[in-house]
């Protein structure tokens, strides 16, 4: 496994929408592998392969104190609910921004075995990572969804510790 260093905002890989994964093969296994790493060590909770350079459609989900699981060429096939959050991004260092995400998800998508599954969250963390980082494989950050520019701020200084504060969760 190897930590590949995280893209930032300007970065034309993060705007670009990636391709479709045909074949979840070893070398997609790898993938994830790296990218689960990489998430770890810039201390995210989820993370996008356009993140480390990578134009393919594979996002990992890595929620605290839980195993973090891949989900390849993932599609959010029904939302419901609004909701304005908190939100950062890896690609995004620094800042933190107001969105509007939903309520509730269920993405469909791969798992790094190629069998179809479906991931069902309301209210949490996990639905916003699970609609953050699908927008990533669509070229989106989530700057994109700001109602407005004062939604964005900038933090006063850089995060000291390692595992953040609660509500610091990038992704
Ligand atoms: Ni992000």
């Amino acid at each position: 496994m190897t930590v590949r260093p995280i893209r930032y905002l300007g970065d034309p890989v993060l705007r670009k929408p990636a391709k479709k994964v045909s074949r979840v093969d070893d070398s997609i296994r790898r993938l994830i592998a790296d990218m689960t790493e990489s998430m770890y060590a810039a201390h995210g909770v989820g993370i996008a392969a356009p993140q480390i350079g990578v134009g393919l459609r594979v996002v990992i989900i890595g929620m605290p104190d839980e195993e973090p699981f891949a989900l390849i060429n993932p599609e959010v096939i029904k939302r419901s609910g609004e909701r304005r959050l908190d939100e950062g991004c890896l690609s995004v260092p620094g800042y933190r921004g107001t969105v509007t995400r939903s309520l509730s998800v269920v993405v469909k998508a791969l798992d790094e075995n190629g069998r179809e599954v479906r991931v069902k969250a309301e209210g949490d963390m996990l639905a916003q990572a699970l609609e953050h980082e699908t927008d990533h494989v669509n070229g989106l950050l989530y700057v994109d969804r700001l109602n407005a520019k004062t939604d964005l701020v900038k933090l006063a200084a850089p995060r000291t510790t390692p595992d953040g504060r609660e509500g610091d969760e990038e992704a």
